[in-house]
């Protein structure tokens, strides 16, 4: 049994996991975290020597894989495949932030990067995932979106771009793979203490930012992991327990007294 916080034992045991971005950071806490609770865990990073090292620590596997690129994708779940039998759990976590901005300083390569690896990075593992999940009985996805795929990100709008894109495509896909027995949901995480906030961290702190922890977030990703829900978004702030965002729905069509359809 597991509750909301994930603390008590998840009931994932026996179970296989590929992690991407699992060389430090939430990839990392999440390998660890699994691992004790009985699963075996591949890790994927471009990280090779601190990606090997935690893999080494939790008794797991390493695959290198660049998440941008699909046959790189295709490879580390293969080897996951063949390596232990099978695939129940993807955490598509790989991320970078780039703080781009559109204007004169735009920069072309950078831009491709940051959606390669935030949006690119999780359609890929999620197509990967899906044949050897599919054949497996069915599995559960769980992609790092963020705060930033749910509210408007000025400091960074290139990664608002990319997290809003990660939120729309867990909702959509979310809808529809469990028909084949695969749940898939996203985190949301707020700031939290990693290597990825270390440019701004001074500037969150003295503006009275409280940072996630690491095991906050993976709570989060324990939570939506082990909910048996699907396409659902789960903002992770700190202090409360990860839930399900509840979008707006939006209003339907206007209708005239007689309920035809409201003509410009
Ligand atoms: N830390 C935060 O405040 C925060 C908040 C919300 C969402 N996120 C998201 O969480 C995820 C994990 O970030 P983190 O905070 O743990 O940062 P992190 O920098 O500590 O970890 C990111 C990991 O991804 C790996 N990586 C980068 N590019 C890769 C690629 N092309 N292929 C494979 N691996 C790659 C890095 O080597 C690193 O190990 C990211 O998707 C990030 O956007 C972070």
């Amino acid at each position: 049994m597991t509750d909301l916080a994930g603390k008590v034992a998840s009931g994932l045991a026996g179970k296989v996991a590929w992690v991407t971005g699992g060389a430090q950071g939430f990839g990392e806490g999440a390998a660890r975290r699994l691992a004790s609770e009985g699963v075996t865990v591949m890790i994927s990073d471009i990280n090779e020597t601190a990606g090997r090292a935690v893999a080494k620590d939790i008794g797991g596997g390493f695959v290198a894989c660049d998440v941008s690129d699909l046959d790189q994708c295709k490879a580390a779940v293969a080897a996951t495949v063949e390596e232990f039998g099978t695939l129940d759990i993807s955490f598509l976590n790989a991320g970078i932030a780039t703080g781009d901005q559109l204007d004169d300083s735009f920069d072309l390569a950078s831009y491709r990067r940051a959606m390669g690896i935030n949006l690119d990075g999780v359609v890929f593992g999620a197509h990967a995932s899906y044949r050897p999940m599919r054949a497996g009985g069915g599995g559960d996805i769980v992609a790092t979106a963020s705060l930033a795929g749910l509210v408007g990100t000025a400091f960074d709008p290139v990664y608002g771009a990319n997290k809003h894109g990660v939120v729309g495509l867990v909702r959509a896909i979310g809808e529809s793979w469990p028909n084949d027995g695969i749940r898939v949901n996203a985190i949301c995480p707020g700031f939290a203490d990693t290597a990825i906030v270390e440019p701004m961290r001074d500037v969150l702190i003295a503006g009275g930012i409280t940072l996630l922890t690491v095991d906050a977030v993976v709570d989060a990703f324990m939570a939506a992991v082990t909910s048996g829900r699907s396409a659902e978004c789960w903002y992770v702030q700190p202090g409360r327990s990860a839930e399900p965002f509840r979008f707006r729905g939006i209003p339907g069509p206007r209708t005239d007294e007689q309920g035809v359809s409201y003509r410009e």
